[in-house]
């Protein structure tokens, strides 16, 4: 297992480009599934182990498809056989439910295992299910897969939203398997991430009418029982940049700046973030597609919560962590979507962090000192508060298990070493060899 050591203090300066988006490319991945023809996807970030595994699972599913070395995949379905999403594959990423959808539409369908638990909390998917099952899918669960039949699906007005909001995966899920309903499809209450407008952007791409992506209604013009002469197009498309690395980037700016400008990004999709950092206090420059921020040595506090889009983005709510530790005073961070998703709480303290769990929320008194440790990165997210943490504490840091990290964010420690910061990867094999070294200096 690799981990990243961090000597903290360093500077950030200088630019980082910003990956395409890993939520944006993986239900567009999965939508590949409806299409016959040769499909063209740039802009993926194919290092990314959560991109890697659902290719594997799409070949599985009779998917062929090559990577080129400028992020682009060519992909086409050359076997339709398959109905089987297998738990193995399944249980690593939960997104890769968003097979259910199309295996329906398609080849009218699908056996997917659940995805089941995960360390950012509870994630059920009941609200996909029901969506099938409106849409005339006959969907049970049987020795943990979600077995979903529909010789024919209709269109049918579907309401999306569950206890915690609407549900994003479910949404893009749902306007898959509607592409293959005959008739309107509308889905109320829907998901308004970027993430869902990406994959509506992809079936228009291969000829589905869809109308009102990014708002809570949105309306999706069935093409009727795909397969045999009855097929949708291929294309070539293109994934669009990551708002939660530029988010991550921008919140690294602030906590290590100097000056770091982050391209290729759109500055629009990060408008919450954007407010919170004027508000306490963090100077950002607003370009086309550029955002440069000036690192700072301490904020105002804030009160704060994670809610669905265009509000402040959960997945950005550890990273934000990070900085509040800096804040004069102390700040309230509630998660509202995750109100489990604290994981990185208990590592923060390890840095000399003063934080406390109350239900779905995190108070941190800012102001202290933060002194390198060695923490554990425990999910995705988690793992990205802790490397910034890392950066700003002093002395020497090492975040363990940092394959978490790696199915979000591409080559991390290279785009960090870029900007100035002394980030080293280092497998575990050496890992152990230079402790063993330190030991026998100690
Ligand atoms: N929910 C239900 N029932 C359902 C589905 C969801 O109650 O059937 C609840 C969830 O438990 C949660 C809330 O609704 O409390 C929102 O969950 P949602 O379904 O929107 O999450 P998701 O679609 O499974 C995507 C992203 C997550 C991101 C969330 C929220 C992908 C691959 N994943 O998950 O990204 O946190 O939306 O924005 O798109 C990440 O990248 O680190 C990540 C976890």
């Amino acid at each position: 297992m690799d981990k990243f050591v961090i000597h903290g203090g360093r500077k950030l300066n200088g630019s980082v480009r910003i990956s395409g988006s890993k939520n944006g490319s993986l239900p567009v991945l999965f939508s590949t599934l409806l299409s016959d023809g040769p499909i063209h996807l740039s802009n993926i970030p194919t290092e990314l182990r959560d991109i890697r595994l659902s290719l594997e699972i799409l070949q599985s599913l009779g998917a062929e498809y090559q990577i080129h070395p400028d992020g682009s995949v060519k992909l086409e379905v050359t076997d339709s056989a398959s109905t089987t999403a297998d738990y193995e594959q399944v249980s690593k990423m939960r997104a890769s439910i968003c097979c259910l959808g199309p295996l329906l539409a398609r080849r009218g369908e699908a056996r997917v295992s659940l995805p089941g638990g995960c360390s950012i909390g509870d994630r059920p998917v009941e609200l996909h299910t029901r969506g099938m099952e409106a849409l005339g899918a006959e969907v049970r669960i049987e020795s943990g897969y979600v077995v979903a039949k529909a010789p024919r699906l209709r269109g049918n007005t579907v309401y999306l939203s569950g206890p915690m909001g609407p549900t994003v995966l479910g949404t893009q899920n749902v306007m898959m398997a509607a592409a293959g309903a005959e008739g309107v499809t509308v889905i109320e209450g829907a998901a308004c991430e970027p993430e869902v407008q990406a994959t509506a952007g992809f079936l228009r791409a291969i000829g589905i009418v869809i109308e009102g992506d990014g708002t809570p209604v949105i309306r999706i013009e069935g093409h009727g029982r795909l397969g045999g002469d009855s097929c949708l197009a291929g294309c070539d498309y293109e994934i669009p940049p990551d708002r939660i690395e530029t988010g991550t980037y921008l919140l690294a700016g602030a906590i290590a700046g100097g000056e770091v400008v982050v391209e290729g990004c759109r500055p629009s999709e990060n408008s919450a973030l954007l407010h919170l950092l004027e508000r306490i206090g963090v100077p950002v420059e607003v370009g086309e597609s550029t955002l440069t921020v000036r690192g700072v040595e301490s904020v105002n506090p804030v009160d704060i919560a994670m809610l669905p889009y265009p509000a402040f983005p959960t997945d950005l709510q550890g990273p934000l962590m990070a900085l509040m530790c800096l804040g004069r005073g102390v700040s309230l961070i509630t998660d509202k979507v995750f109100p489990d998703r604290f994981n990185h709480l208990s590592e923060l303290r390890r840095f000399g962090a003063r934080i406390r769990k109350e239900g779905p929320s995190a108070i941190i008194e800012g102001g202290a000192p933060l002194s390198g440790a060695t923490v554990m990165a425990s999910d995705l997210r988690a793992s990205a508060c802790l490397v910034l943490a890392g950066l700003v504490a002093e002395g020497r840091t090492e975040v363990t298990r940092i394959y978490h990290l790696e199915r979000g964010y591409e080559r991390m420690e290279q785009k960090l070493g870029q900007l100035g910061a002394d980030v080293e990867k280092i497998d575990d094999k050496m890992a152990e060899k230079i402790d063993d070294r330190e030991m026998a200096r100690g």
